[in-house]
């Protein structure tokens, strides 16, 4: 038996940094849940369809064919040049290396991270929307920026005239979700000529988090696509993933695109990071270019319609124009925060997400509707005798 001597103290060696970081609100409500019988969990952040036969197959062939690998930082030949005719169709540029480039990432979140690392230093400015994508406010605590809240309450819409107080000569870079999270709410293609005029204005890099894009319903469509920043600018980080669309989130597929010269320091940090794209699931780029999810995206909007219908009239619920989720408030007359309704949904074994996890308020609460259409109803079911009591 070897001398196991003293343990280590966490409480010394533990950085700052990680001290900073609380553990996710929504891990929290996973750990409530885990004690509770046939729960109706609301709170699942990734759609509940399988992934499509083709991609599946082409992922399961890499595996086969021995593309196991380690593929060169950017991404693996055949991948990248996949998400580039992608990028070159949808938006318009060349991603030739010249004036704009793309890269693969570990996941939009690695995406996302990476981009920090390439911006942000001590005392930087991060711009953010309230409510939140969790991940957001963490980026700015993992480098030492600030991260600056944007409050778009009651609508929930990133506007120009809400961001441009917040700018100061510090501000390098603006987070903009949409379709966003918590809210599913889509900016319109005026709403984003304007935020990306003030970016352009200020020297302020416009960072959009389009992970949901095509989990856009028929009314947020413009043209038959998702309203995006990047088509209005190439200058624009464009951040996109598979993993929501194809329902492969472990899969950690994801990709950026915009300007060569960030898109060059993002692949330097991600060489001495995350790596690559795990290489067998790069295999799913390709695969994916040919299969069409709009059949589950109209089923998702069903979905959500269900969701307005049966409790749009009995309080606040803004209309998400994508992804699956609703950031409903808590009527004022019930005296409850975000966080006391979702312990007293919990009572009834319906899970939901306070929204101080995704706020400095803590008025509202999120739900996924990302659960079968049976376990949907049920849900808002007992929602509605909780809001309505
Ligand atoms: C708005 C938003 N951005 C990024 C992510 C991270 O996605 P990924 O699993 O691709 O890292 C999520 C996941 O929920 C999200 O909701």
């Amino acid at each position: 038996m070897p001398d196991t001597g003293t343990d280590l103290d966490f409480n010394r060696l533990a950085s700052d940094r990680a001290r900073a970081i609380d553990a996710s609100g929504i891990r929290r409500m996973f750990e409530l849940a885990a004690g509770i019988e046939d729960p109706i969990n609301l709170t699942i952040g990734q759609p509940d369809f399988p992934v499509p036969r083709a991609i599946k197959d082409a992922v399961i062939h890499a595996v086969e064919s021995d593309a196991n690998g380690y593929t060169v930082t950017q991404g693996g030949p055949a991948a990248l040049a996949s998400v580039k005719r992608q990028v070159g169709r949808d938006i318009g540029w060349a991603c030739d290396g010249v004036r704009t480039d793309a890269m693969l990432t570990s996941g939009t979140s690695g995406g996302l991270m990476l981009a920090a690392l390439a911006l942000l230093q001590e005392g930087d400015e991060l711009i953010i929307p309230d409510p939140w994508f969790v991940l957001y406010p963490k980026l700015a605590t993992l480098t030492g920026a600030n991260a600056i809240t944007c409050d778009t309450y009651p609508d929930f819409k990133l506007t120009a005239e809400r961001v441009e107080p917040l700018i100061t000569d510090r501000t390098k870079a603006l987070i903009l979700a949409s379709p966003g999270n918590p809210t599913g709410v889509v900016l319109n293609s005026r709403e984003l000529s304007e935020l990306v005029a003030l970016c352009r204005e200020r020297g302020v890099l416009l960072i959009s988090d389009e992970i949901y894009d095509e989990f856009t319903y028929d009314d947020a469509l413009e043209d038959g696509v998702c309203p995006s920043a990047a088509r209005l600018w190439d200058q624009v980080l464009l951040i996109r993933g598979l993993g929501k669309t194809y329902g492969c989130t472990g899969w950690r597929l994801g990709y950026a695109a915009g300007p060569a010269g960030l898109i060059d320091e993002m692949t330097k940090l991600q060489q001495f990071t995350y790596v690559c794209t795990p290489s067998m699931a790069q295999a799913a780029f390709e695969a994916s270019s040919a299969v069409s999810m709009r059949a589950h995206v109209d089923a998702y909007q069903d979905r959500r319609d269900l969701v307005v219908k049966e409790l749009g009239n009995l309080t606040e619920v803004v209309v998400p124009g994508g992804a699956f989720y609703a950031f409903i408030e808590v009527p004022e007359s019930l005296g409850l925060t975000g966080a006391e309704f979702a312990a007293k949904a919990l009572e009834r074994r319906v899970l939901v997400v306070p929204g101080a996890v995704f706020s400095d308020r803590d008025t509202h609460f999120r739900i996924s509707y990302a659960v079968t259409p049976e376990k949907l109803a049920e849900g808002l079911g007992i929602l509605r005798e909780l809001i309505d009591p």
